[in-house]
């Protein structure tokens, strides 16, 4: 009986914010979970250079975008094609491919304030491997960050909670002053998914970063401290 009144709140809420997201024209109810985080925990300020990774279809950009307003720089990157949004750059990429990194690293030609991360691999049904593969996914922001964020920088990304949680947390504590775990109300309640807010990035000091592999076609951009 408590099952099925979870549920009927979870859709409840689910129908809340899928109407609002309508309403206010985000492109998805994720929008809210991002509000609801920068509400909370700071995350953005205006001029901020931001990249969010697993961007489709927008929602979390138009967040960045408002929260950044009005100098801020906002780069989407998702293996599918995201509409494009004024003022927002995007390409389709995939985050465990080199080739992406680096044409993030070209597009961005600079250091980010923040990386948001709301990837989430197909969900295959099968708790371990989705968890596994979400754990994966945040391993490459993870790298990303190592490669874009600036000192103090930020880091709000999405992992399904599960056994390999802890390790993932003990790589965030080597990089960042504050590692919280945040579920927003705008999540489903019924979801294993949380988000995990790191604040204070230390800056790469004795981290060995994965050389990319494939060739740099010409240096069309630097990247202070390059690859290693
Ligand atoms: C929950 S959706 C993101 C929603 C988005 N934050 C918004 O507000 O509209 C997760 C996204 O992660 C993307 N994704 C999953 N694996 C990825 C990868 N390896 N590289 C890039 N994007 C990936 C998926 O294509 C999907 O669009």
């Amino acid at each position: 009986m408590a099952d099925l009144h979870d549920r009927w709140v979870a859709e409840r809420r689910n129908e809340h914010y899928y109407k609002l997201a309508k309403k206010l024209n985000y492109r998805s109810r994720a929008s809210f979970k991002l509000i609801q985080i920068d509400n909370r925990f700071g995350i953005f300020k205006a001029g901020d250079a931001v990249v969010d990774l697993g961007a489709c279809p927008g929602g979390w950009l138009q967040v960045a975008q408002e929260r950044t307003w009005p100098n801020g720089r906002v780069i989407g990157v998702d293996l599918r094609y995201i509409k494009p949004l004024e003022g927002v750059e995007t390409f389709v990429g995939d985050i465990t491919e080199d080739s992406t990194m680096l044409e993030l690293l070209r597009r961005f030609g600079g250091k980010a304030d923040v990386v948001l991360s709301d990837m989430a691999p197909n969900i295959a049904g099968h708790y371990c491997m989705d968890h596994a593969r979400s754990i994966d996914l945040c391993m490459y922001a993870v790298d990303v960050c190592d490669r874009v964020l600036k000192k103090e920088g930020k880091l709000v990304m999405k992992v399904f909670m599960g056994d390999m949680f802890p390790s993932l947390k003990d790589e965030l504590e080597k990089r960042f002053q504050s590692v919280k775990v945040h579920s927003p109300d705008a999540s489903r309640p019924t979801s294993s998914e949380v988000y995990v807010i790191c604040q204070g990035y230390y800056a790469k000091t004795n981290i060995k970063l994965r050389k990319p592999q494939v060739e740099e076609k010409k240096p069309e951009f630097t990247v202070k401290g390059g690859f290693i």
